[in-house]
């Protein structure tokens, strides 16, 4: 779906998110959310806090999992994902802090691994995403799953690639300072949420658009492998778009 600008287009994005929210509230069930960092995001989650603001929009039946987060990181860090959301979003509404989650940059090597089992179990109890929000990378990979990655990796620490590390070192200062690794949600509980929505802005991301949408599935682009998903929608602004 292509909207006329970012604006527009993470308004679209929130009305779904807010109405998937107050029919499970009818329902009295959890909403189950996969959320996304990165600059793509953020409208969403401003105009998400706007409609808990001013339209009474509820957040206590909504458990988030957060698709990934640096490691090494200390959750108070300007850099990590844990202050980007709570000062985004989860600090802004009335979610219960027992149910956010966001992967844990300060465990050591050895914890990792159990700690990823767990956190794809936790998924699993509830039943699956009802929703998984996505941005992508300018190599195509969703989440830290970076190009190589398989369509059924697990939840994991990964390496990140160069060009991911230099994107990512204007938020750092510096190459040397931005992390080499991070913890990342795996392809396949991305591929199992009910429903997937990735969301790409300008003209720099139209490249990978267009090879993740029209292209091969291939490892190599990681976003390709939302063509196999059977509800999946990419929302984009029309540079986003341009390349399709
Ligand atoms: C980071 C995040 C991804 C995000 C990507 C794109 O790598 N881990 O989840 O999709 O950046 O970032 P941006 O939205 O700033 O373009």
């Amino acid at each position: 779906v292509v909207f006329e600008n970012s604006n527009t287009a993470s308004k679209a994005v929130a009305n779904e998110i807010a109405d998937l929210i107050r029919e499970k509230q009818k329902e009295n069930k959890p909403c189950i959310l996969g959320l996304a960092t990165g600059s793509t995001p953020k409208g969403l989650y401003a105009e998400l806090v706007r409609l808990h603001k001013e339209e009474n929009l509820s957040f206590k039946n909504v458990i988030t999992f957060n698709l990934d987060e640096y490691y090494p990181m200390e959750p108070d860090s300007i850099h990590s994902y844990v202050r980007f959301m709570k000062e985004l979003l989860l600090d802004q509404v009335d979610i219960l802090p027992e149910n956010y989650h966001i992967p844990d940059g300060t465990l050591t090597k050895s914890q990792i691994s159990k700690y990823c089992n767990d956190y794809e179990a936790k998924i699993e109890a509830l039943g699956g995403l009802d929703l998984q929000i996505l941005g992508i990378g300018g190599n195509g990979h969703i989440g830290f799953n970076e190009s190589g990655s398989l369509q059924n990796s697990k939840t994991r620490l990964v390496a990140l690639d160069h060009i991911t590390r230099v994107a990512a070192s204007k938020d750092f200062g510096s190459l040397s300072n931005t992390p080499r690794t991070a913890i990342t949600l795996g392809v396949k509980k991305i591929m199992e949420a009910k429903r997937v929505v990735l969301m790409a802005w300008g003209e720099g991301k139209s490249n990978i658009v267009s090879q993740s949408v029209e292209g091969e599935v291939t490892n190599k682009v990681p976003a390709s492998f939302l063509q196999e998903h059977n509800n999946v929608v990419f929302v984009l602004d029309t540079e986003a778009a341009s390349k399709l």
